[in-house]
């Protein structure tokens, strides 16, 4: 007897960089739309190291609910807000494009299957719900054909996780609060290609792959309540040094770039400690990187090195490529030994423009 005709499977497969802030994104004015308090800037790094791998597929065959697997363990979306807020606003493009065209197969009615791999610690605080949302984001927008830009999609992918709209572009980027209730503007926006400063650096240093103890949607929820220096940091703090740090990587100048990098990330940490109860994502170890680069910095008598943490413990350290042996290899001879506590293992990706993955 013959079987049933399969319906045929549409696939797409892209990968996504990390992003690390050197302006900290920290606070939801809307905690729906993902909606931040403050404007932020990243670096966005290279794909070679640290990366997001992302297939979508749909087909007519696949069991009614979409589907994610995330490191070979399924996840639950149906309960993730977040996700399917993702999935519907793509999905509602594709709609359009087969109510425009009737020759168009109808994706927008299958299910979703999407699997997904993190080649780095998932939720220590190396920005995997950047690089994770984004893959996510672009994969779908693929599978579906949809010709909306980085831009367009980042609106989208800042619905999964708020630092994920910066990780679609490359180089320097930066995620304009907005002022829309809706969120319509508030969106990443390239401020500089990577190529415009190609001598940037940045050594991540992994203390602990471990799962944080307080995930950051949780953490920055905290801290918006609770903490008094939260509303300086966010009103008068950020916006100035947004002004300054655009400015200094327009003049390529890294001693700048540095001490703002170095003090946002500070400031930031400051805001979680006033949080209550205090939250702590550095610990002795990110202590020691700190202190081992400012005891570089004042040894050269310049500012080679800046180092910055996200909602964990791994520092991820910026310096230019001729200070490479003087940052990369004084940081790896002083804290590279296991006794110092680091796990490793060191990634040395280039910043650079953040270029499409495999289609
Ligand atoms: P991190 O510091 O790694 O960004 P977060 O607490 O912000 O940590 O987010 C971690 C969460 O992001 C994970 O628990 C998971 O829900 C989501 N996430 C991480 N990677 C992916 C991925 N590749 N695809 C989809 N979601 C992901
Ligand atoms: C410290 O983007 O992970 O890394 O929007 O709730 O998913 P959600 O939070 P997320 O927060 C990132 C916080 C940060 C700073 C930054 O990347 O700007
Ligand atoms: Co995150």
């Amino acid at each position: 007897m013959a079987s049933a005709a399969q319906s045929p499977i549409y696939r797409a497969t892209t990968t996504a960089p990390v992003n690390i802030a050197v302006i900290k994104y920290w606070g939801k004015r809307d905690t729906t739309l993902n909606l931040p308090t403050n404007s932020s800037l990243s670096v966005t790094l290279s794909q070679k190291s640290l990366r997001t791998l992302t297939t979508a597929s749909a087909s007519a065959d696949y069991p009614a609910e979409d589907t994610l697997t995330l490191n070979g363990k399924p996840q639950d979306i149906q309960s993730s807000k977040r996700t399917l807020a993702c999935l519907s606003s793509l999905r509602s493009l594709r709609q359009a494009l087969e109510d425009a065209d009737a020759s168009l197969p109808k994706l927008s009615t299958f299910p979703l299957r999407i699997v997904s791999e993190n080649n780095f610690p998932t939720a220590a605080g190396l920005a995997s719900s950047a690089a994770g949302f984004a893959a996510l984001v672009r994969a779908v927008a693929n599978l579906y054909q949809l010709p909306q830009s980085p831009q367009e999609l980042s609106r989208i992918a800042r619905q999964g996780s708020g630092s994920a709209c910066r990780s679609l572009m490359g180089g320097y980027v930066a995620w304009r609060t907005g002022e829309q209730v809706d969120g319509s503007d508030s969106l990443a926006e390239e401020v500089a290609p990577a190529s415009h400063w190609p001598e940037m650096r940045a050594l991540v240093l992994v203390v602990s792959a471990e799962k944080k103890d307080v995930p950051s949607t949780e953490g920055m929820q905290t801290t918006v309540a609770t903490s008094d220096l939260f509303a300086t940091r966010a009103q008068t703090v950020v916006p100035e040094r947004m002004d300054a740090i655009e400015a200094a990587i327009r003049d390529r100048d890294f001693p700048k770039f540095a001490e703002i990098t170095m003090r946002d990330s500070n400031t930031f940490h400051a805001t979680c400690l006033d949080s209550w109860p205090p939250i702590f994502y550095m610990n002795d170890v990110s202590r020691a990187a700190v202190r081992l680069v400012h005891d570089i910095n004042r040894a050269v008598g310049r500012t080679v090195a800046a180092y910055t943490f996200d909602a964990g413990p791994n520092a991820v350290i910026y310096y230019e490529e001729k200070d490479s042996e003087l940052v990369a290899g004084t940081v790896k001879a002083i804290l590279g030994s296991s006794a110092s506590g680091w796990e490793g293992p060191f990634y040395e990706p280039l910043a650079q423009l953040n270029t499409p993955g495999v289609a």
